[in-house]
């Protein structure tokens, strides 16, 4: 089973999702697919990702009913302001789906200065029905408060870079507070966190893998998860994680890995 989790505007996400990043567009039908067999009901792509074709193929050949999928997608960071419709129907057609279920603005891009106008032509596609859901990517609660001052409209999630030496426990606490659902990018800190002595530990007392802990614990503190393997029985492990359950104290022990200077990807404050 996948757990959903309610967001603000009434529509149910799956707890665990299939992230597409580094896919190769050739690789991303079969994968797309494995993981589909394997349960997942999420899946997670962005147009910067170069696979959006390939993930929509792996879509249809699933068989899978479209209302049994939820797929996310991200406008990429040159495209915001005038050009985000046209962006948007761009990756409606190389995904071939009808509509899509979560709309993201990528990266805030604070420099700019385009991400309310991008945001306002993200209210006006969920308006036309070829949006269900609309949300944002590496927002900080400064980028957060802007766009709700000036659109009223508050992002149904916002993914964030999240893993076991990055935690967030600020950007969580701010999510929560205005009702966005957190979802965590880069969960297991690209494999590196996985080697970690504490995290071995906590999943050989559980008879789990390091990698199964780490998602656990993202599951376990409320976030959306959206691990990428390209590896067959990885996919599989990643989302087997809802037989056993962490204790408070593995909990405690994983939050204390918290560090200054876990940040694995760039500062939304300079990137674009
Ligand atoms: P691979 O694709 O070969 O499985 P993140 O989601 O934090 O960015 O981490 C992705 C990285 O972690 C990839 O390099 C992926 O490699 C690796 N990875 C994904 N799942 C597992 C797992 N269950 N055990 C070990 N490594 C994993």
């Amino acid at each position: 089973s996948n757990p959903t989790l309610t967001l603000n505007d009434g529509r149910a996400i799956p707890q665990v999702g299939y992230g597409c990043w580094q896919i190769p567009d050739e690789q991303a039908p079969d994968l797309v697919g494995q993981a589909l067999k394997a349960g997942y009901r999420l899946i997670d792509t962005a147009a910067a990702y170069g696979n959006e074709v390939g993930v929509g193929k792996g879509l249809r050949e699933s068989g899978l009913p479209r209302e049994d999928i939820f797929l996310t997608t991200k406008i990429w960071n040159d495209r915001q302001g005038p050009d985000a419709a046209k962006a948007f129907e761009e990756s409606r057609l190389k995904l071939g789906l009808d509509y899509i279920d979560l709309y993201l603005i990528h990266w805030p891009c604070p420099q700019r200065r385009l991400f309310v106008e991008t945001w306002k032509a993200m209210i006006a596609l969920r308006e036309e029905g070829k949006v269900r859901s609309i949300g944002v990517s590496n927002f900080t609660d400064e980028h957060l408060a802007i766009l709700v001052g000036e659109t009223g409209v508050t992002p149904t999630v916002n993914q964030i870079e999240l893993h076991p030496y990055f935690q967030r426990t600020d950007a969580r606490a701010t999510d929560k507070t205005r009702g966005i659902v957190t979802e965590s990018w880069s969960p297991l800190g690209r494999g590196q966190e996985l080697k970690d002595p504490v995290i071995d530990a906590i999943a050989k007392a559980h008879g789990r893998t390091p990698a199964q802990v780490v998602l656990r614990w993202h599951v376990q503190i409320g976030c959306v998860v959206i691990p990428k393997s390209a590896n067959p029985h990885r996919i599989v492990e990643n989302i087997s994680l809802f037989d056993f359950e962490l204790s408070d104290d593995d909990m405690k022990k994983i939050d204390a890995l918290d560090r200054d200077d876990g940040r694995i990807g760039p500062d939304p404050a300079t990137f674009c």
